[in-house]
């Protein structure tokens, strides 16, 4: 992994950067008052609901709920990883992200260069792909435009031993950046380059960096017809999808993701049209793929063969998908006739019959129970029992939830054995699935001094100044007072710090829910009023305290009543006076 990003330099660049800026370059955002405001892009919506204001550097929609920093914004809306967005930001301010910690630094100092040099060799591959008439002949006869190629970054590695190490190779330095980046092959102690008369497919990272490269042969030839990258520090083939960056260029809204076997599956659909392929790399779909696909769309359809290797396949990946079953995430699986790929499919079909091909696909419970049906006689009762039992354990791995009640009813119908009693036969459940985040369960927050003093803080961090010991506020009994202190000295430190600098800070602690809800809430005074009403709210909570304090040591007291000791009279005697002074008259 890489070396930690100080939480410092974060703060900071959330500080520095404005997020009316960060969304308005991604959403029309229209003045609203001293906000901005936009329909959701969260959500479909008619009337604009979504707020963003300048002042707390904070978005929040009133419809769906979703809320946050700028940093927030991007992992939402561009669907990236925390670090990426980190890195947006930090490129978008003209800033490098520095890095701490163990064994980083070296890795630190040669990723940056890594993605340079396989830029550099993306770049060459191009060129030369121009140079080439007979791989760019290639190309038009699959179907390519030049347009296309040209988005996919497609292009030519040369023949002979070392056209690359040549071209970039030109220092030790470099040589060896070529070598960590997979570029190289060794025998013996000749160094040569990998991908030699190749198309060459570049395959990129999220953020669009190339990581890696297939390479496809021209002819039918003894040798492997596609050839990968191996494992480098910037590409574990597990994890990468090839033209998903691709997709996210093409489209802002991602309804649904196909899954291919092929890197001219992938392309060919693009050139018709059909713009939300991807594949994975010559493996078969992993957790990691399945997390990544999930996090862009709400739909994955997997493509296979239709012959037995691609049942196996797709047999292997619903195995894999299974956990990942959970409401609201839609899985399918689409059969091809036999020897046909989606390449060749579209090519003979068109785009039109293609898509309505997909739209026809196998839900994954039909696939599942069409599948364990054959394997077992469904007209004798025993066969229904093994399917049931064949059935039990592959529904077991299905988070707990309205899908796998589903499952169980149809895999009742089919062996007619009760749903609830499937659904209780079928041992623990994974925990039950967080709500969508879409949406969000609104649940009223009670406004008590604590939170409200929080709020005015989250609105106009310059009040912290008014607090004078943070600790004593800090140790104070009721709920939130620790944090309402803590985030008052916090800020007397941060004299810049907007709400969504807070929200940064406390990202990812027990806290941070509240302080999320108590900065979408405005306050319900003016600017000019916040001073006096913020004192006043300190001294409510300081008396809250106090009398807390008290009632706990009178209670104490009271209890130990018979055998106080004279100065514990005395506190009594005080404590009561203070609290009722009429009623013992002293
Ligand atoms: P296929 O053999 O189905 O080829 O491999 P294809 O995608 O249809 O390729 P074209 O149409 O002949 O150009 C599917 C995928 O399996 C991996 C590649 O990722 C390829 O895209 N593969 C295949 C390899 O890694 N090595 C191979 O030798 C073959
Ligand atoms: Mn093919």
């Amino acid at each position: 992994m890489a070396g930690l990003i100080p939480r410092d330099f974060i703060e900071d660049l959330v500080a520095r950067s404005d997020i009316v800026e960060v969304i308005g370059s991604r959403v029309q955002l229209k003045k609203s008052g001293r906000e901005f405001a936009a329909c959701c892009p969260f959500h479909g919506e008619k009337t604009a609901s979504f707020f963003v204001s300048p002042q707390k550097q904070f978005y929040h929609c009133f419809g769906c709920g979703v809320h946050g920093n700028a940093l927030g914004f991007l992992i939402e809306y561009e669907h990236m990883e925390f670090v990426d967005a980190v890195e947006e930001l930090a490129r978008q301010l003209g800033v490098d992200v520095p890095r701490e910690g163990g064994s980083a630094p070296q890795r630190e100092r040669t990723s940056p260069d890594l993605y340079e040099i396989l830029d550099d060799a993306a770049r060459f591959y191009r060129q030369q792909l121009k140079a080439t008439p007979d791989a760019v002949e290639y190309l038009k006869q699959r179907g390519l435009t030049g347009e296309i190629a040209a988005e996919f970054g497609i292009g030519w590695a040369p023949g002979g031993w070392d056209a690359l190490l040549k071209a970039l190779g030109t220092s030790d330095a470099r040589r060896e950046l070529l070598e960590l980046a997979g570029m190289l092959s060794r025998r013996e102690d000749r160094t040569y380059d990998r991908f030699r008369e190749r198309i060459m497919f570049p395959i990129r990272d999220g953020r669009g960096r190339t990581i890696a490269f297939g390479g496809r042969i021209l002819k039918g030839d003894d040798q492997a017809k596609y050839m990968n990258s191996p494992e480098t520090p910037v590409f574990h083939k597990g994890r990468e999808l090839y033209g998903l960056y691709e997709v996210r260029q093409a489209l802002r809204d991602i309804p649904r993701l196909l899954v291919v076997e092929g890197y001219m599956d992938v392309v060919a659909l693009a050139q018709h049209g059909i713009r939300y392929a991807v594949a994975t790399l010559g493996t078969s779909t992993t957790p990691e793929h399945l997390h990544k696909l999930f996090r862009v769309t709400p739909e994955v359809v997997f493509c296979f063969d239709g012959d037995r290797a691609g049942r196996a396949a797709a047999w292997r990946a619903l195995e894999q998908a299974l956990p990942e079953a959970k409401d609201g995430r839609q899985m399918r699986f689409l059969f091809l006739p036999d020897g046909e790929d989606p390449d060749s499919m579209v090519r003979s079909e068109g785009a039109e019959r293609f898509a309505a091909r997909i739209e026809t696909a196998q839900t994954l419970s039909m696939f599942l129970l069409e599948r364990l049906s054959a394997e077992v006689d469904l007209t004798s009762l025993d066969g229904r029992a093994r399917l049931a039992e064949l059935a039990r354990p592959l529904v077991a791995k299905v988070p707990d939830g309205a899908f796998r009640h589903l499952l169980a009813k149809e895999l009742s119908a089919r062996t007619g054995v009760e749903p609830e009693s499937l659904t209780k036969l079928m041992g623990e459940a994974p925990a039950a699935v967080a709500p969508s985040r879409r949406v969000r369960a609104r649940v009223p927050i009670q406004m008590t001094p604590v939170r409200k003093a929080i709020q005015y803080l989250l609105k106009w961090p310059e009040l912290a100044v008014l607090v004078r010991d943070p600790d004593t506020l800090a140790a104070l009994e009721q709920p939130g007072a620790a944090l309402l202190g803590e985030l008052a000295a916090w800020l007397n430190g941060h004299p810049n710090a907007t709400a969504a600098v807070v929200l940064e800070h406390w990202r990812g602690t027990e806290h941070e829910p509240a302080l999320l809800r108590l900065a979408e809430i405005e306050p319900l005074v003016s600017a000019a009023e916040a001073k006096t009403e913020f004192v006043d709210l300190l001294v409510r909570v300081a008396g809250q305290g106090f009398r807390a304090r008290t009632e706990r040591r009178l209670e104490e007291l009271i209890q130990k009543a018979p055998g106080l000791s004279d100065p514990e009279k005395a506190e009594l005697r005080l404590l009561l006076e203070a609290k009722n002074p009429r009623e013992t008259g002293v």
